[in-house]
């Protein structure tokens, strides 16, 4: 069986080795990223000088109480490297995130950076983008007609909850999960999800990833464009 703790923590290790004195690190959110945070958070303590600036408030928690030194993000202009996971890549670097919530904050930062690092393990690696769901963020007040305009778009949604309420997100919007069968354009749909009213932002991540590092029974596979 495999061991995707394992996977994720060489996966980290592989990406940390990209850092250098002096940078603004992007600090992504999830299991992944929570053990790439984890090894920064040693190298700091090494020495390294970096600056993080987090994609949530779990991430900014995590990376405090390892003295992490931190920058919001209205103070930068540009984010030198991110470390953040995925929830589905595929070979030509295309990314389902927000599996965790936190895709607008995640997609923002990645925005801001020269080179985003996605780490992942060996499950995450998919030909076709859509078994796992794309989360939609909304506005509360658009939820039925995004969902009906989802319809349209030969796709179904349903409202994200947690103990049977709906998940708020950290802005105060709601998440609709999109089930669209297998993707087979991603820049089609990612584009036609934005163009929706009441969408906010969608976890299609369109040419945004640099680089993939999946950790693998013993080591690590990187895909690079
Ligand atoms: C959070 C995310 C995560 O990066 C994604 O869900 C992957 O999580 P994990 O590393 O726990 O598998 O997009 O919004």
């Amino acid at each position: 069986m495999k061991d995707l703790k394992n996977e994720k923590t060489l996966a980290a290790k592989e990406a940390v080795k990209y850092l250098s004195n002096g940078q603004i690190i992007g600090l992504g959110s999830g299991s992944s990223a929570y053990i790439a945070i984890a090894e920064i958070g040693e190298l700091v303590k090494q020495g390294l000088d970096i600056k993080g600036v987090p994609t949530s408030e779990k991430t900014r928690e995590l990376a405090e109480s390892l003295n992490i030194p931190l920058l919001k993000i209205e103070e930068v202009d540009s984010i030198d490297m991110t470390i953040d996971g995925a929830d589905e890549f595929t070979e030509d670097l295309q990314l389902i995130k927000g599996g965790g919530s936190f895709l607008l904050k995640e997609k923002v930062v990645a925005s801001l950076s020269k080179a985003e690092i996605i780490i992942t393990d060996s499950t995450k690696k998919v030909e076709f983008l859509g078994k796992f769901t794309v989360p939609i963020e909304v506005i509360p007040y658009a939820q039925n007609y995004v969902l009906a305009q989802l319809e349209k778009l030969n796709g179904t949604g349903k409202i994200r909850l947690v103990d049977g309420k709906p998940l708020i997100t950290e802005q105060g919007n709601l998440l609709i999960d999109g089930d669209f069968g297998l993707i087979q354009d991603p820049v089609l749909l990612a584009d036609e999800l934005i163009r929706v009213v009441g969408v906010v932002e969608h976890g299609l991540f369109i040419n945004i990833a640099t680089r993939v590092i999946m950790g693998v029974d013993g080591g690590t596979l990187t895909f690079e464009k």
